[in-house]
């Protein structure tokens, strides 16, 4: 295992930067209340988006429709689903994919015999403690900073306006990058295919709040104190007779951090983090984090949330045109810190090489360096900005090999550039693209700290053509990789919530057949 002391030493070394430490990248704004706004657009137009796919090509219709017939298609929402390939590739959203056309043919379409047949979920109905007493309880969820805010809305946190026209001024929140926890329990909550049969459940959900649960001690020094709601909720699951059905192997829960905040090694108070997932229950489950560890396939890895949360397709469809549309007259950028006391690390080259290119745009976070033009970097209006008026957007690993800055980059059309496998490819398998090449650029880390490759030079190889293919391609994903307003019940499109649910549908299935593969394992 030389390799994975490699990287735990890597990981060590590696200083904290205070753009990308845990807590750092969530936005800190207080933000006034919006809802005048989000009440408005009600008004306007009501839009059908029927998705229908063709084996790989997709096309999409959406008709321009009064209410009432809105209304009769909100009663078979699964009808609409924004396009994904039959093998489970996101299929590219073509230019047409927008063209608004009149089809009320659409509306009279037959629903499928049983939509919900092998798709029915179980939700667990937890003791209070587990979930909601966590989020009534907002100002302890971390031990200096109010997150009161950010548990707002369903997690979304609070609505942005339209920050001088960055934000449509619907559908953007300030969201906090360790809310999955509890936006995707309430978008369980509305999910279509509910039973409270678990015996025709094909998964059974778990609304343990972990990842939230689990940020309120992390820099406490006892490993007692960190582990111990952790072990009241695995020894309350373990007792359910829904567990003893498959000992868990049909559980999923949602642990909105990344694993290395659920793997310290043994009950030693200088060791980061909780034992979560090391528990041989919860071996058993799915768990869904924001990285998975490169050594235990066993949990899945699902996308950072945005600032981006559309209730509708029509929402999607909207955005994914004004990225089409806005000019980039950034050739690259970088929104972060340096690693304060080297001038080794990728970061330190990539600020180099961005302050001396006149096609680079530098957000400079603060980061712990005073006095160099710091940037507000948790101003989700400014950070998506600078994303929105470039082509490329670096993303060099932060303190562990993922960033949400991903993601922020790929909802606002900026093609992603990594400099490490780890960052991407290994990791979100479900909801990117197997060809890597088709929508992001990877630069070898070593290159940079060896200084012999410009990046400048590397980007400007790449045609406008391809570049525009690119693009097409990165906003394409934007419905794959946003969570969709948990309040809503109109989605109509496929979300990252949809992917994974689906992959551990998949897997449980698997399960159930005696089929040991794991669904990550095709990817490797
Ligand atoms: C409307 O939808 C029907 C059935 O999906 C299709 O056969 C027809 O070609 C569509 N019409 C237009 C104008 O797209
Ligand atoms: C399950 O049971 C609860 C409590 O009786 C009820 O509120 C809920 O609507 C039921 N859900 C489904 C999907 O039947
Ligand atoms: C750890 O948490 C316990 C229980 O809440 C508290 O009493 C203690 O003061 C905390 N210790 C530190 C160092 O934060
Ligand atoms: C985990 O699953 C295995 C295999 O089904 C089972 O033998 C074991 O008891 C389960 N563990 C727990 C804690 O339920
Ligand atoms: C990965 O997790 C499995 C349980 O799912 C466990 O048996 C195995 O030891 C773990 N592997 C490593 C390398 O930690
Ligand atoms: C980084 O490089 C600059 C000049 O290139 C030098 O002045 C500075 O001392 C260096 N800092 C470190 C920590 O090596
Ligand atoms: C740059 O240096 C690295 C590390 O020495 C090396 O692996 C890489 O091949 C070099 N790249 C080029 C383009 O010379």
């Amino acid at each position: 295992m030389k390799s994975t002391t490699t990287f735990a030493a890597e990981m060590q070394q590696d200083p904290v930067d205070a753009a990308d430490k845990p807590d750092g990248g969530a936005p800190r704004r207080s933000l006034v209340c919006h809802l005048a706004i989000l009440a408005a657009t009600f008004s306007a137009l009501v839009f059908y988006a029927h998705y229908a796919v063709q084996g790989n090509m997709a096309s999409v219709i959406v008709s321009s429709l009064p209410l009432l017939s809105s209304i009769t298609v909100d009663q078979n929402p699964g009808s609409a689903e924004l396009p994904v390939a039959l093998d489970g590739e996101p299929a590219p959203l073509t230019p047409r994919a927008t063209v608004l056309e009149a089809n009320r043919s659409t509306m009279t379409a037959p629903a499928p015999a049983n939509r919900c047949d092998g798709r029915y979920i179980y939700m667990y109905d937890m003791p209070a403690r587990f979930n909601e007493d966590l989020v009534r309880d907002c100002g302890n969820l971390h031990p200096w900073l109010d997150m009161c805010p950010y548990v707002a809305n369903d997690g979304m946190g609070m609505p942005l306006g339209d920050e001088g026209g960055v934000f449509p001024g619907r559908g953007w929140y300030s969201t906090d990058q360790f809310m999955l926890d509890l936006i995707l329990h309430s978008r369980m909550k509305r999910y279509e295919c509910l039973t409270n049969d678990s015996s025709l459940a094909a998964a059974v959900f778990v609304p343990f709040y972990a990842g939230l649960e689990s940020g309120r001690f992390l820099y406490n020094h006892s490993t007692s104190v960190r582990d111990a709601l952790q072990l009241d909720a695995i020894d309350w699951l373990v007792r359910r007779p829904e567990w003893a059905a498959m000992g868990g192997r049909d559980h999923f829960l949602v642990a909105g951090r990344t694993t290395w905040d659920f793997r310290r090694k043994a009950d030693v108070d200088e060791l980061w983090g909780t034992k979560l997932l090391r528990y041989p229950a919860v071996e058993n489950m799915t768990v869904l984090v924001l990285e998975t560890s490169p050594w235990n396939r066993t949990n899945l890895a699902i996308p950072y949330p945005t600032y981006f949360h559309p209730e509708t397709a029509a929402d999607v469809l909207a955005w994914q045109e004004k990225a089409r549309k806005t000019e980039r007259r950034w050739l690259f950028s970088f929104a972060g810190a340096p690693r304060p006391g080297s001038n080794k690390t990728v970061r330190a080259e990539i600020i180099r090489q961005c302050r001396a290119s006149s096609g680079c745009k530098l957000f400079h976070c603060g980061g712990g360096v005073v006095g160099d033009g710091a940037a507000d970097c948790n101003s989700p209006a400014g950070v998506m900005r600078v994303f929105e008026s470039s082509q490329f957007c670096l993303q060099p690993r932060g303190d562990t090999a993922t960033r949400r800055s991903t993601f922020d980059a790929i909802v606002a059309g900026c093609i992603p550039v990594f400099f490490h496998p780890g960052s991407a490819y290994t990791q979100y398998t479900l909801h990117f693209p197997r060809d890597h090449g088709r929508y992001s650029v990877l630069i070898p880390h070593a290159g940079l700290t060896a200084r012999n490759v410009s990046i400048e030079e590397t980007l400007r190889k790449i045609s406008p053509e391809e570049v525009r293919r690119m693009r097409e391609e990165v906003i394409g994903l934007i419905p794959r990789v946003v969570y969709a307003d948990p309040r809503s019940r109109r989605v109509g499109l496929k979300d990252a919530f949809d992917v994974a649910v689906e992959a551990v549908i998949d897997r449980v299935a698997k399960r159930r057949r005696g089929e040991g593969a794991d669904v990550r394992e095709r990817e490797h």
